[in-house]
């Protein structure tokens, strides 16, 4: 029966009538991708990413039309001039979840005007170590932070009717030894560090998650079932369907019993293997029946829901998603460092603006996440633009410290744009189907793991030969995690972190040089004093052991001060913070604090809320982030931060019990501007069950 219904309940019955229906080589046929290999060897010229392909679902007795794909996460993966809004780690920086949704919504609306179905764009694996190779894909370290912004990343999206994947399913957080690395965890530090952000998004309804290409516990992830049936499907009413990584992320047609719905992009083994696996008896046929049931599930839900608009191509890369790139980059710029010499005044001043980086195109990885826009605003190009003739600019982008030196020289104030570039840091893809790979040497080299977490030697000659002239310096940072500074910060006047900015990020970094919009981002990781303070990473590993303590959480328990604390970042205004109070109404905790800024001009906040477990009878982390609010105030304005905890704030894993449990015990609460800076709420939070 063929209903045209939206309505859940009977999508489910007409589905009850559809799949008896179908042959069992029509049912395997929607579990994978096709066509990837013709079109990626034969017509694209290997080149990844130049169409949306072909990722499984599809069913012509009811008109469906596979699910058409593209990447993410900073804008949508195709050739038509996508907005390149800055990169997840950057938009993590913001902490604004009404923008992040804002920035779904535009990528939704993108991928809707070019046909797609299904954009893989929400990457939320945990930054568990600064060398991570796809730092700048995801938000940042800790699982809440993480959790809200994917969550709003998804709601954005799909509010197009144009499914999100979240990924990878899970601990997936080494690049070069992915396709290898068995990933060996507890279910403790995985319900509560690894996993709690993948439960958010699929709590905020996400229709599909694509599993890691590592193994966790000795089982690859798209063949865990302990993963992918236990924990996604039947414990958390996981509805919508698992599709795999893509060309190595499937080793068997055994996957398909362990909870994977679709193998992408080709059925290497969910094809002619899926169906003798069947017909043989090693596969249930009802195994391949929960798949389409999934895949169908979601594709109906999806196309018959109501538009919001009418799409067009004329919504690519448009106006209005270009202005949004620029409020993400301003917002997520952090200020590290200021002694006064920021904001730079906007007439008289003589500026010289130097480093490689400073008039390069400089996006991101160019692995999967990569997005071509229309146009891309340098930091130079940005700076130029926005001063006009009121400066005296000069600009040297060849990296010669000899050269910069004599332009700094000759100006009030030095701007250095250091960092990496895709060749740094990014996806890492070896082997002979590598995509994009091609055969210039440096070129295959490109991305991966980070070898070193401090700037090139190169870099920090050019940042201590503009120093030795005496002038104001000012160190733009560019890259997608965290960088050790120590032996070059004291010589600067100001350091700003740009990330990898997006199209626009020319244009807001010149807004927050010169005063238009004060920097309001703060770090979403902690940065070490020591590289020894870091959890222990090995780019190669073949097995590793992820625990319980990394960034701030690591830090606390070893008692060593960072060099840059998780949520810190600085301001051209000052806020002042009251007394944090708890209320309780019924079962949820209220928690307030006031907020005023107390400087001279408007500027945004982001006030955190942690929670302290150093009363926990079990070893827990001394304090974890509960919840944050951004809040924008004019000078001279005070605002209430409200944040609101239920029990699950409190909780932890219980192996034995193989449950959620709650210690009868005060826990304390600290509200505050970044992890260490925080003050205690006079009444600990006391819970009874
Ligand atoms: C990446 C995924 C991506 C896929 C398809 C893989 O190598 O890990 O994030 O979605 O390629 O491009």
């Amino acid at each position: 029966m063929k209903t045209n219904s939206t309505d859940h309940a009977l999508i489910e019955k007409e589905l009850d009538d559809l799949i008896p229906s179908l042959n069992l080589k029509e049912k395997v046929a929607m579990m994978s991708g096709k066509d990837f290999y013709k079109y990626y060897f034969t017509v694209d010229n290997r080149q990844f990413g130049v169409r949306a392909y072909n990722a499984g679902g599809g069913c012509e007795q009811i008109d469906l039309a596979p699910l058409s794909y593209a990447d993410g996460p900073r804008g949508v993966r195709l050739p038509n001039g996508t907005t390149c809004f800055p990169v997840s780690m950057a938009r993590g920086a913001s902490w604004d979840v009404d923008m992040e949704r804002r920035i779904g919504v535009a990528m939704g609306v993108e991928a809707r005007a070019l046909g797609l179905t299904l954009l893989s764009n929400v990457c939320i694996n945990l930054l568990r170590h600064p060398a991570w190779g796809r730092s700048q894909e995801t938000y940042g370290e800790d699982p809440h932070h993480l959790g809200e912004m994917g969550a709003a990343l998804v709601e954005g999206t799909q509010s197009q009717n144009v499914m999100a994947t979240a990924k990878h399913l899970a601990a997936n957080s080494i690049e070069n030894a992915r396709f290898k690395v068995d990933v060996k965890v507890s279910e403790r530090v995985l319900r509560e560090v690894y996993l709690p952000h993948f439960k958010r998004v699929v709590d905020a309804g996400c229709a599909t998650v694509m599993s890691a290409y590592n193994q966790v516990n000795g089982h690859y992830c798209a063949h865990n079932e302990h993963l992918l049936r236990d924990i996604l499907k039947d414990e958390w009413g996981f509805e919508g369907f698992v599709h795999s990584d893509w060309v190595k992320g499937v080793y068997g047609a055994d996957a398909a019993e362990s909870g994977l719905d679709i193998e992408n992009p080709e059925p290497t083994f969910f094809g002619e293997d899926l169906v003798y696996a069947v017909k043989s008896g090693e596969t249930k046929e009802a195994v391949v029946d929960e798949a389409i049931r999934r895949i169908l599930r979601m594709q109906l839900r999806f196309s018959r829901a109501a538009d919001p608009q009418i799409y067009s191509e004329s919504d690519v890369g448009c106006a209005a998603h270009a202005d949004l790139a620029r409020e993400a980059a301003e917002k997520s710029m952090v200020l590290l460092k200021n002694e006064g010499v920021l904001p730079l005044a906007r007439n008289g001043a003589r500026i010289a603006v130097l480093g490689k980086l400073a008039d390069k195109v400089n996006l991101g990885d160019h692995g999967s996440s990569n997005v071509t826009p229309p146009y891309a605003v340098t930091p130079l190009a940005g700076i130029e633009k926005h001063v006009a003739e009121h400066v005296e600019l000069q600009s040297d982008t060849s990296g010669d410290p000899a050269t910069a030196a004599t332009l700094a020289a000759k100006s009030d104030v030095a701007i250095l744009v250091v960092g990496y570039t895709y060749f740094d840091e990014g996806e890492f893809i070896p082997g002979d189907v590598a995509l994009e790979q091609d055969d210039d040497e440096e070129e295959a080299h490109r991305g991966g793991d980070r070898n070193s977490l401090r700037l090139s030697d190169a870099d920090v000659d050019l940042i201590r030969s503009v120093a030795a002239t005496g002038t104001k310096v000012i160190v733009c940072v560019m890259g997608g995690g965290a960088v050790m500074m120590d032996e070059w910060a004291d010589l600067a006047d100001a350091i700003l972190m740009i990330w990898y900015p997006g199209m626009e990020g020319g244009t807001a970094l010149a807004r927050i040089l010169f005063g238009d919009v004060s920097p309001s981002g703060k770090l979403p990781f902690s940065v070490p004093t020591d590289e020894n303070h870091l959890p222990y990473f090995d780019k190669h590993a073949d097995d590793i052991t992820y625990g319980m303590y990394h960034g701030y959480t690591l830090l606390d328990r070893d008692g060593v001060t960072p060099a840059l604390p998780f949520g810190f970042g600085l301001s051209y205004t000052r806020f002042d913070y009251g007394e944090p109070t708890l209320e309780m109404v019924g079962e949820l905790a209220y928690i307030r604090v006031e907020l005023k800024n107390s400087g001279a001009v408007t500027g945004a906040e982001v006030v955190q809320l942690y929670v302290g477990f150093q009363n926990s009878i079990i070893d827990r982390p001394e304090k974890l982030l509960r919840g944050f609010k951004r809040l924008e105030l004019a000078a001279g304005e005070t605002a209430i931060a409200e944040f609101i905890l239920d029990r699950t704030a409190l909780t932890h894993y219980n192996e034995e019990a193989e449950c959620w449990h709650l210690d009868d015990v005060p826990f304390d609460l600290f509200v505050g501007p970044c992890s260490d800076a925080l003050t205690c709420c006079s009444t600990p939070l006391v819970w009874k069950d």
